[in-house]
């Protein structure tokens, strides 16, 4: 390319992104439409239509991608100021602007398809590390500024949900699109579409995850809990449970809570010679399919449940690597938070109920009908916009004294 071209080339992108903010506008005034997933495998299965899927995908994608630009926008300057959250901020834009170039291509050009999951391909490659990048910039903003007030850490908590919950949707959808019109089947597993398996096996599923965990844990630890596993199918004791889903979420989901169960139950357990197995209950009712891990590692206090599910509290106490006492199988504290965001995406949810002393119960509750298992997407809207706003205000709940107790206290005026 001579220097005149490339200067062009500049001047053209430097126009387009220009235009980004009026873009974001104008996407993010359009709310993001949940599919099912039975839509996903209709969509899938019978004529799968390459053209339909990608006049849907070039006006949906940008519109998921927008919605949640708008909220980027309103993380706290000083985060939203980290060289992190800025790297992950150009990579939205420069997707967001990739296909918007296809906006004015037409659908019956066969190349523009072609074209069309060749970019898909490297949007979801440039958004491989969105998740640790993130986790990194709010290392840095906690490293830099300290620890922030409650409604800032209820700000980002509250952002980051829906950021990587809208994350995981576009992936899905980028997903869906480029495995389903690649062309490929999978001859191991007939019934899947896309990443979705309309007969995915959950008790194979849970064992998988269990063998990956144990061979983590073997390594660390040389030694890993038994499982027990059992199964409750209320339309045939004899069937193996089946439903529609996505066999990598729930392998993602339950390889993280065998992980924290194996840990938690040899820490626990580091005098005594046996381990306590790991149990798991699979259930499957005429609305839910639950899944129940049980493990006896002592559990955590109930005052600090939910707070394994903050993404602010579990990078705050980050271990040096030079600390020996550092257990292997935890790494970012992100484990939980986005299995929950991964069970939540579909309707679903992850639970955990522990007993200090005793060990824990994490239950994943999934929807057993393809029907009910509806995307669940953040949208940008004036209630959005409010939860961002919200102030520090006086607590309604009285808030107990540490003093010593002073019946002065009792004299004093609001
Ligand atoms: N079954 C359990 N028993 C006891 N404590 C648990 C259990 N599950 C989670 N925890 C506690 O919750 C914390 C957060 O768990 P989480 O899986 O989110 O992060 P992590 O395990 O520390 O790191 P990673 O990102 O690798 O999962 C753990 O560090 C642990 O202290
Ligand atoms: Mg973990």
């Amino acid at each position: 390319m001579n220097s005149k071209m490339k200067f062009v080339r500049s001047l053209m992108k430097a126009a387009a992104l220009a235009n980004v903010p009026k873009h974001i506008d104008h996407f993010s005034k359009f709310s993001p439409s949940p599919l099912s997933m039975k839509q996903f495998l209709d969509f899938g299965s019978t004529n799968a239509c390459e053209r339909t899927s990608f006049v849907f995908l070039r006006q949906e994608l940008p519109v998921r991608l927008s919605n949640i630009m708008k909220e980027i926008n309103l993380l706290p300057d000083r985060l939203l100021a980290t060289p992190s959250v800025q790297m992950v901020q150009n990579w939205y834009i420069q997707s967001l602007m990739e296909i918007l170039d296809f906006l004015d291509k037409s659908p019956d050009d066969l190349s523009t398809l072609e074209m069309f999951v060749e970019v898909l391909e490297t949007i979801r490659n440039r958004h491989n590390e969105v998740v640790p990048t993130m986790a990194q910039g709010v290392i840095e903003y906690k490293d830099t500024f300290g620890q922030q007030d409650a409604v800032t850490d209820h700000n980002i908590q509250y952002f980051l949900d829906r950021f990587y919950t809208s994350r995981i949707s576009i992936r899905m959808l980028i997903n869906q699109h480029t495995l389903v019109f690649n062309g490929n089947t999978n001859p191991a597993h007939p019934d899947t579409i896309g990443c979705i398996d309309s007969m995915c096996d959950v008790t194979e599923v849970t064992r998988d995850a269990y063998e990956s965990a144990k061979l983590l844990c073997e390594q660390y630890y040389l030694g890993a809990p038994e499982l027990e596993l059992r199964q409750i199918n209320v339309n045939n004791i004899r069937e193996p449970i089946q439903i529609s889903y996505i066999p990598s979420h729930l392998y993602h989901m339950l390889f993280e809570l065998f992980k924290n169960a194996m840990r938690a139950t040899i820490e626990n357990h580091e005098a005594s010679r046996t381990l306590p197995p790991i149990t798991v209950l699979v259930a499957l009712g005429g609305e839910d399919l639950s899944i129940k891990m049980n493990d006896r590692g002592g559990g955590v206090p109930f005052r600090k449940t939910e707070r394994l599910f903050s993404y602010m509290y579990s990078t705050a106490p980050r271990p040096s690597i030079a600390d020996k006492h550092r257990a292997p199988l935890a790494g970012f504290g992100y484990g939980l938070p986005i299995s929950r965001l991964y069970a939540r995406y579909f309707q679903g949810d992850l639970q955990l109920y522990s007993m200090e002393g005793h060990g824990t119960d994490a239950v994943i509750h999934l929807k057993a009908l393809s029907s009910d298992s509806v995307e669940r997407l953040p949208v940008f809207n004036k209630s959005a916009l409010r939860h961002y706003k919200l102030s520090l205000e006086a607590d309604d709940w009285c808030v107990p004294s540490k003093e010593p107790l002073d019946l002065a206290i009792y004299r004093t005026t609001k």
